[in-house]
């Protein structure tokens, strides 16, 4: 089958604007996206460009805006899109260029809500024993691969681009509510302030952006209502 593929290119360097180029691909309907975009790359037009890794959802690093909607390239197969499709990079953040957008902003502020195990008791003879039902707890939001994905389809962020964003807040959420990580009061505290999770008004863009199917307005509500006790 044929493909009609356009594609937002621009690169700052040499375009005054964005704009949209047209290809014709011959695909097959189990092609991914990320498959067409090589094919363009490699027979009609090696200066696009766009970033990937492994090439089977796990990295996060090829989300875009496809047919209107963030999914990662790799994911999305022909024949869930039909046979017009437009890719797009992810919103809201500055495009390097054509496809590949600037990342540090999002990786600033997932840093900025301390993502990482803090324990500062001493350790014991073996290991810190978590029961299944405490792991379980916060399980959902381990599964996040830093797509931004979520973010980028946020209103709230879109309007206020320093709202720490749903990315950051998931994966505050996995340490949050680890029993056996000590830093949860400081995270509820720098979520609590006014760029943190009260900037989100429950558009569930971000559930249906998630190729990772994390429920995340679930995870946005938990951390709210931690934080609200915690202010008690
Ligand atoms: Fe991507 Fe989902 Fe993680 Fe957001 S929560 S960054 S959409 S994997
Ligand atoms: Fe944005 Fe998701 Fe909340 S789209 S407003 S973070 S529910
Ligand atoms: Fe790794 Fe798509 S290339 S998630």
């Amino acid at each position: 089958m044929q493909v009609d593929l356009r594609i937002l290119r621009f690169d700052p360097q040499r375009d005054p604007a964005p704009h949209w180029e047209r290809y014709t691909v011959e695909a097959d309907p189990m092609d991914r996206v990320l498959t067409l975009l090589h094919v363009v790359k490699e027979e009609q037009d090696g200066s696009l460009t766009f970033r990937r890794s492994c090439g089977h959802g796990v990295c996060g690093s090829d989300a875009m805006l496809i047919n209107n909607r963030n999914r990662l390239a790799c994911k999305i197969r022909v024949d869930q899109l039909g046979t017009k499709i437009t890719v797009a990079p992810l919103t809201g953040l500055p495009v390097v260029k054509d496809l590949v957008v600037d990342m540090e902003g999002f990786f600033a502020k997932y840093r900025s809500v301390l993502p990482f195990f803090v324990n500062d008791s001493p350790p014991p003879p073996r290991e810190r024993i978590q029961s299944p039902a405490a792991r379980a707890r916060y399980d959902d939001t381990t599964k996040c691969i830093l797509c931004a994905a979520c973010t980028t389809a946020c209103p709230s962020f879109w309007a206020r681009p320093s709202y720490v964003g749903p990315a950051a807040i998931v994966n505050a959420h996995r340490f949050v509510f680890d029993d056996r990580d000590e830093a949860g009061e400081e995270r509820l505290e720098l979520l609590a302030d006014g760029d943190g999770v009260w900037r989100c008004r429950t558009v569930f863009n971000c559930v249906d952006a998630c190729p990772r199917g994390i429920n995340i307005t679930r995870a946005i509500l938990e951390v709210s209502r931690a934080a609200v006790e915690r202010s008690a």
